[in-house]
């Protein structure tokens, strides 16, 4: 016989993920929560409030990650896990990430309503930036639960403003907690809830997505140095235009995934500086930072290759000099199949149309499923927007996305 209906209350979610986009730097109606900033310090004290009145065991660790433990009946060494962050990068939706934490606090609070006592302890983890917004790394707080990156590395990284990890953790009352002793947690499973941030649900009709693989970034630098000159004066057969023939690379990249054979191949050169940066002046200096991904680390790295040939044929021609450095490149990972099932199995029984799919963009789970059989529930958002203002997932979407992790961790934890 199948338990009852749980009493989700997406009143309740929405109205909490109202009040947390409040924690946010100017311009309003955008969301901007970067890691320590005052803002994403007031958002943890008010979550961590909310955790503490829905009866959770509230507790960070020393790169700022929070666990809200429900401690079960006969809980054994591992515990069962959902989560995700409530960051946000500058400017973006009140959606992306917070979903998967206030939707985790739903999902426990209905199952304690609904009488569901747990035998495995269920925790929701709110990672620690997972935008790399402030320290160019994505994922920093569940990296390091990894073991991706190690205590020193962590305590070196400077933002922009040349502050320091170390220091920054410290201001935020992480101090007493030593780096070294981050130690990973020990969960059976891990199941994120987040908006898919794409177009796919939406067109087709669908509810839930359950994601089989997640691409990873691999990002790169790549300066191209030529010689400046005068813009009237310096004859075209003469030049070392390093602009041009950074130009000529950012249609190679885009031609190199297009080629690559699978739609799941994409690159983006999404910056770019010049210098002297003179509307009367030949560029001397490009340089330009890729994003390459995949689902198929073998077919990104012949991607990448294709790509580097291509650079190293136009520096060649345009006798230009070309250095290429690697900012990261992370694993794709692969989801576990059991989670998946049990994903679409939920959906099913809840009545609820849902997809496999991938996700292309990147999330904690990817360094998850490095520690645990990892899975994760996507619901739709409107035209797929996301990192943007407009971003939205309507109230239905997100109840759906409650109902299934409700039912999967039940599943998991019963
Ligand atoms: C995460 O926000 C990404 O860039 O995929
Ligand atoms: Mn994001
Ligand atoms: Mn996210």
């Amino acid at each position: 016989m199948s338990p009852l209906p749980l009493p989700i209350r997406c009143d309740r979610v929405e109205a909490e993920l109202a009040e947390l986009a409040t924690f946010s730097d100017p311009p309003f109606p955008g969301v901007t929560r970067v890691l320590f900033s005052a803002p994403d310090l007031a958002a943890r004290r008010w979550l961590q409030g909310r955790f503490r009145a829905a009866g959770l065991e509230v507790r960070a660790d020393a790169v700022g990650n929070l666990f809200a433990r429900w401690l079960g009946e006969d809980p054994g060494p591992l515990a069962v896990a959902t989560g995700s962050h409530i960051d946000a990068v500058p400017h973006s939706g009140r959606y992306d990430g917070t979903v998967g934490v206030l939707g985790a606090l739903e999902a426990f609070r209905a199952l304690r309503e609904s009488g569901f006592r747990p035998k495995r302890s269920l925790e929701i983890v709110v990672f620690s930036a997972e935008e790399p917004t402030r320290f160019g790394v994505s994922c920093l707080g569940s990296r390091a639960l990894a073991g991706r990156i190690g205590p020193e590395e962590l305590a070196a990284l400077r933002d922009e403003a040349g502050r320091s990890f170390a220091e920054l953790r410290e201001a935020a009352g992480l101090g007493h907690l030593p780096l070294a002793e981050l130690a990973p947690p020990r969960y059976a499973a891990f199941v994120e809830l987040h908006i898919e941030q794409g177009p796919l649900l939406e067109r087709e009709g669908a509810a839930i997505g359950a994601v089989e693989a997640i691409a990873a970034p691999a990002a790169y630098r790549i300066r191209w140095l030529g010689e400046a000159g005068h813009a009237g004066t310096l004859l075209l057969a003469d030049r070392r235009d390093a602009l041009a023939g950074a130009a000529e690379g950012i249609l190679a990249v885009e031609r190199a995934a297009r080629e690559s054979g699978s739609a799941d191949t994409v690159a983006t050169v999404g910056q770019i500086a010049v210098s002297p940066g003179a509307l009367n002046s030949v560029a001397g200096f490009a340089s330009l930072g890729l994003d390459l991904r995949d689902i198929n680390p073998e077919r990104r790295e012949r991607v990448a290759s294709a790509i580097r040939e291509a650079f190293v044929e136009i520096a060649g021609r345009r006798r230009l000099e070309l250095s290429w450095e690697r900012i990261y490149e992370d694993p794709p990972a692969a989801c576990d199949p059991g989670l998946v099932a049990q994903i679409l199995a939920s959906a099913d029984r809840l009545g609820l149309r849902a997809r496999r799919m991938i996700s292309r963009a990147y999330h904690d789970s990817l360094f998850l499923a490095r520690l645990c059989p990892t899975a994760m529930i996507f619901i739709p958002c409107r035209a797929g927007k996301s990192h943007c203002p407009e971003e939205h997932a309507s109230p239905a979407a997100i109840e759906a996305g409650v109902r299934v992790l409700a039912d999967c961790l039940r599943a998991l934890a019963g």
